[in-house]
């Protein structure tokens, strides 16, 4: 059911992959409450082609191919959005992550510096870039509202997680500090949200994820957060109802974070 949310509110979101992405689920959201949107994902994601099927089904937004960690793309893309929205806009999601170590199997203990520079980059300071990159164009309206995807890996150990834990962590430290300083200039918004495990592209990506997923849903007492129930999640931050909520981690995930221990676990 849509309450028009989001209604004459316009935004970007990044990191649409298949139908299983937060960020897909989220577009469908924001389309659902009212919004107008702009697509954007890396130029070889864009290649598998199934984002214009989001496109059309959110009434045929513009797809803008963009690398996140390249300020010139950045620029264009945000160009493309201020064109397209006729002047600046109001919210952003940030659902994007990738881990190089982890996906060439390397150990935690073994890390390849070089590829953990481009995670850390990739997932981290890109949230940095697109910021940066909104500031200096002046691209957001007053009272927008950044979203950034991130996990309680930040906070407590997940061994599998891996070099993803220190993504996060910086993750979470660019939003406060960042919000801070874009809450002072112009009442911008920046939290993230802290998911639930989710089956999705990068989800599946740890090691051990079906296991883990069936731990986190006995220890959290409402279960696991689904990546629709995220997406109302982040359509409610993108309102004006959550006006006065920024540089926080928000915990989306059942009451997993709050939890030591439960009988269903227990048993
Ligand atoms: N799935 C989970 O269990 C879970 C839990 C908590 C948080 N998260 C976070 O949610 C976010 C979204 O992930 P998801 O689970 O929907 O998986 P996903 O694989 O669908 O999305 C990840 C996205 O990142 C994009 N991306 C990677 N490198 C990029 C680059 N250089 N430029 C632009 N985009 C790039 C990919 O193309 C993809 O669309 C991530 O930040 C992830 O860490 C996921």
């Amino acid at each position: 059911m849509a309450n028009d949310l989001l209604k004459r509110k316009k935004g970007i979101i990044f990191g649409a992959l298949d139908e299983k992405s937060i960020a897909w689920k989220t577009a469908l959201k924001c389309y659902e409450e009212g919004a107008q949107l702009v697509l954007t994902n890396a130029p070889v994601a864009l290649r598998m082609g199934e984002i214009n099927k989001l496109a059309e089904q959110c009434g045929n937004a513009p797809v803008v191919g963009a690398d996140v960690t390249n300020m010139d793309d950045l620029k264009n893309l945000f160009q493309k959005a201020m064109e397209h929205f006729g002047g600046g806009f109001d919210f952003i999601l940030h659902s994007i992550g990738m881990s190089l170590n982890v996906r060439k199997g390397k150990h935690y203990t073994e890390m390849n510096y070089e590829w953990n520079q481009k995670t850390l980059d990739i997932s981290a300071m890109s949230l940095h870039k697109v910021l940066r990159t909104a500031w200096d164009m002046d691209a957001l309206n007053e009272w927008a509202s950044v979203v950034a995807l991130t996990y309680i890996a930040a906070q407590r150990v997940f061994p599998d997680y891996n070099e993803m834990a220190d993504a996060k962590d910086l993750l979470e430290s660019v939003t406060r500090m960042f919000g801070y300083y874009y809450g002072q200039k112009k009442k911008v918004r920046v939290n993230t949200v802290s998911q639930s495990p989710t089956r999705t592209t990068a989800g599946s990506g740890v090691k051990g994820f079906d296991s883990f997923i069936d731990y986190a849903e006995k220890m959290s007492p409402l279960g696991n957060a689904s990546a629709e129930d995220c997406a109302k999640y982040i359509a409610l931050l993108f309102s004006d109802y959550t006006r006065m909520v920024t540089m926080q981690n928000l915990f989306h995930d059942g009451g997993f974070s709050f939890t030591g221990v439960s009988e269903k676990l227990m048993s």
